[in-house]
């Protein structure tokens, strides 16, 4: 679906929302982009969006390691209109070894809806996804989803949002039942009672009945008094909605929902609308804004090959930051100042793929057969434009990769290459071991288990992978490169990007290197929850 031509890029900005759904795994992220999909009438019946395992259709498993898990590695975005707005939803997975793609969708969006798992509360993952969006400014709502089965107190989770994110939750809605005994919730701006009705599987948009504070109390009783009681005790904590709180990444909204039951989600997106930020003007690589109106301009935060094998190409995801996108059009890769002609651009989502003609501030656009691009590439027409390079996460993990037939050394190069390019790994080199053995490096170990899978299904170059000891890296110079590779332990490799990583076994090493040499130039690397730029 395309937006219709003809309004500016500002004016059609304005009526766009870009955003992204974070969570732990199993809080229900599937569910509720389906539900969103649901609500937008993009699918008739929710369940055939994700590929989650044991479901009806399997649009985003495009890898066979994500059907045998059950788990989505690839992003993609969806877009839809609701009323006169644009949703341009992009997903992220849901794993955590795949942080390091989830913090670049995060580049890519203007705000972020977390969900909570209202039986488990703050998780892990739950933890570093809110951290990355505060350093990143990204505003955040927060959906305490499953509240048709039993879990924690309303409140208790608000102490918890409050304790453990050090942001102030402001709740728009209010649970009317405690969790596993649903009955609404109390929309706390207007004291209306928004009545949860249960239709079969949640495969229907659940009806909502609104009554008013009279008629609520009538029929619920007990369950509407103590909902109104607590939201007068937030109201007394200061626990109220606050725009510029929110935007300013200090306060997160708070609704609560069923996401499988369809409830809370139109809630949800008339949220996004109402106070969620549209696509403004984006800062270049010098702390410039790009203005909406100036001419095209984007930059690329994914970069994926192999997802349809019928035809074996590569996507660059691009997101719209100025301008209008035409199809067709020659655009300039700002990295490398050549042409780049967009004749092929697609809406990819999961399987599903449709031709992108136009495009405006905030949209995703899946350029095809996009080898010469990268993560973080800038693309402009006409008004030259760089915008911030996106980090590279500080790995965990390492293993060195050979090919398993020498004599495919050819793809094995041309496989890694790939890889290193999408940035499903990084890759770090050494003379002492040369490039039939480079070092993987990685985030999350599931990583390697995407890289191993690759190489031989893709490139035709099946790899051994052997895991080294290193746990930790920091970024030194070429003067200290050679005093700490004598040092035993650690190894000085050079990544991709030419940065010169010390591995080291574990944290005793570095604490022994920094003893030993206490004036030695070692910068922890960006971190998930540090921007970097
Ligand atoms: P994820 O993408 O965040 O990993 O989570 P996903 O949507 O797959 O949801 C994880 C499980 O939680 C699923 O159950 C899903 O049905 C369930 N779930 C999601 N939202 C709600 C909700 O609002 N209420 C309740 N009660 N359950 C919810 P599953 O048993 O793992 O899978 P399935 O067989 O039900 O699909």
């Amino acid at each position: 679906m395309t937006a219709p031509a003809g309004l500016p890029a500002g004016q059609e900005a304005a009526r766009r929302r870009t955003f992204a759904v974070i969570s732990h795994p199993d809080a229900g992220k599937s569910t509720l982009t389906e539900a969103l999909a649901l609500h937008a009438r993009v699918i008739n019946e929710a369940g055939a969006i994700h590929g989650k395992a044991g479901r009806k259709s399997t649009v985003s498993d495009w890898m066979d390691i994500e059907k045998a898990r059950g788990i989505s590695i690839s992003s993609a975005a969806l877009q839809f209109s609701y009323g006169d707005a644009v949703i341009n939803l992009v997903d992220t997975p849901g794993h955590a070894d795949f942080s390091e793609d989830t913090y670049r969708v995060l580049a890519a969006v203007d705000s972020a809806v977390m969900l909570v798992d209202a039986a488990k509360g703050m998780e892990p993952q739950t933890l570093k996804l809110f951290e990355v969006c505060r350093h990143r400014g990204i505003p955040v709502l927060t959906v305490i989803n499953k509240w048709d089965r039993p879990g924690k107190d309303a409140l208790e989770l608000m102490d918890e949002v409050q304790e453990r994110t050090g942001l102030q939750p402001t709740p728009l809605t209010w649970p009317v039942g405690y969790a596993g005994d649903f009955r609404g919730v109390l929309d706390r701006r207007t004291g209306e009672f928004v009545k949860f009705t249960r239709t079969a599987g949640g495969a229907t948009v659940a009806p909502e009945q609104h009554l008013t504070a009279e008629q609520a109390e009538a029929s619920e009783g007990d369950a509407w008094r103590t909902a109104v009681e607590e939201s007068e005790l937030l109201e007394a904590t200061g626990q109220t909605h606050d725009q510029q709180g929110f935007l300013e990444g200090k306060t997160t909204p708070v609704l609560f929902g069923s996401a499988v039951l369809n409830f809370g989600v139109r809630q949800l997106l008339d949220t996004l609308l109402e106070l969620a930020p549209p696509p403004g003007p984006r800062p270049d690589v010098d702390g410039e804004p790009r203005a909406l109106e100036k001419p095209f301009s984007a930059f690329v935060f994914k970069v994926q090959a192999g997802m349809d094998s019928a035809h074996r190409d590569r996507l660059a995801f691009v997101r719209v930051c100025s301008g209008v996108f035409e199809r067709g059009s020659v655009v300039t890769h700002s990295a490398t100042g050549k042409p780049f002609a967009t004749k092929y651009a697609q809406q990819v989502f999961g399987r599903e793929r449709s031709t992108v003609d136009l495009a405006y501030p905030g949209d995703v656009v899946g350029l095809v057969n996009a080898s010469s691009l990268r993560v973080g590439d800038s693309l402009y027409v006409e008004d030259p434009v760089t915008f911030p390079p996106i980090p590279s996460f500080a790995p965990e993990h390492f293993a060195v990769v050979r090919a398993e037939d020498s004599g495919r050394y050819k793809q094995f190069r041309r496989g890694v290459e790939q890889l290193e390019q999408e940035g499903v790994v990084q890759v770090l080199r050494s003379n002492l071991r040369g490039d039939q053995a480079p070092v993987l490096a990685a985030v999350g170990p599931m990583q390697f288990e995407v890289a191993t899978h690759r190489m031989a299904n893709e490139f035709n170059a099946p790899v051994r992978m052997d895991r080294l000891e290193y746990t930790l890296a920091r970024q030194t110079d070429r003067e200290w490169a050679k005093v700490l590779d004598r040092e035993s332990g650690v190894e000085v490799l050079e990544r991709g990007d030419g940065a010169l990583l010390a591995l080291f076994a574990g944290t005793w090493r570095l604490n022994r290197v920094l003893r030993d040499h206490p004036e030695a130039v070692l910068e922890p690397l960006v971190a998930a929850a540090d921007t970097g730029t």
